[in-house]
């Protein structure tokens, strides 16, 4: 049966709105990062993330959105501790290879070393950060978890790796 066509005008409207979302976040240029995780057994999980951002510096705590199919999202919060590398512009190809890589051959593409937490880090990041989930809630396709930070490990150099409309990029600050 055909719908009302007030309804399919909504569900048009709200296609619209979704498009038109998804092109202006592409516009958002944002740093990436690499969020990873380990279990009890040593298997590491990882994938590439932008939905990251500082929340607090009392306590020192960050945000993430990470899509509950992902592979990544039920191990970290078995584990409730992760890893995040914030990634150099140099890291670009090692980036796209892990992006594209079957989740259980990542950790083949890139310097990993592992913190004393058993925690996976990428050991040339501009910033590696080991974290305690403190709070995760579902919303629509994605968990918002609150971390609160154990570990900052840092690089001189902040030439960073950027991501905006779908392509990768580099940036450093001006003068
Ligand atoms: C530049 C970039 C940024 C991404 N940002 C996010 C993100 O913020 N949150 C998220 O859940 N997935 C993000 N993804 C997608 C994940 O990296 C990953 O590809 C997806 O979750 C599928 O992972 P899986 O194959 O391990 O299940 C991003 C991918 C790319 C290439």
């Amino acid at each position: 049966m055909n719908a009302p066509p007030q309804q399919s005008e909504a569900a048009r409207i709200d296609e619209t709105l979704a498009a038109n979302f998804r092109n202006a976040m592409r516009r958002l240029a944002s740093g990436v990062a690499l969020v990873t995780t380990a279990d009890a057994g040593g298997a590491r999980y990882g994938i590439a993330m932008t939905a990251l951002m500082s929340l607090s510096m009392e306590p020192p705590s960050l945000l993430l959105a990470i899509n509950r199919n992902a592979s990544l999202c039920e191990p970290l919060l078995a584990r409730g501790l992760f890893g995040v590398s914030i990634l150099a512009r140099a890291h670009q190809a090692p980036c796209h290879a892990f992006v594209t890589a079957p989740a259980a051959e990542r950790f083949g593409h890139g310097d990993w070393t592992t913190h004393a937490s058993g925690i996976p880090l990428l050991e040339s990041a501009l910033a590696g950060l080991v974290c305690r989930v403190d709070k995760a809630e579902p919303f629509g396709s994605h968990m918002v978890i609150r971390g609160l930070v154990d570990y900052v490990a840092l690089d001189p150099s902040s030439d960073a790796l950027i991501y905006l409309d779908g392509h990768y990029g580099g940036m450093t600050a001006d003068e």
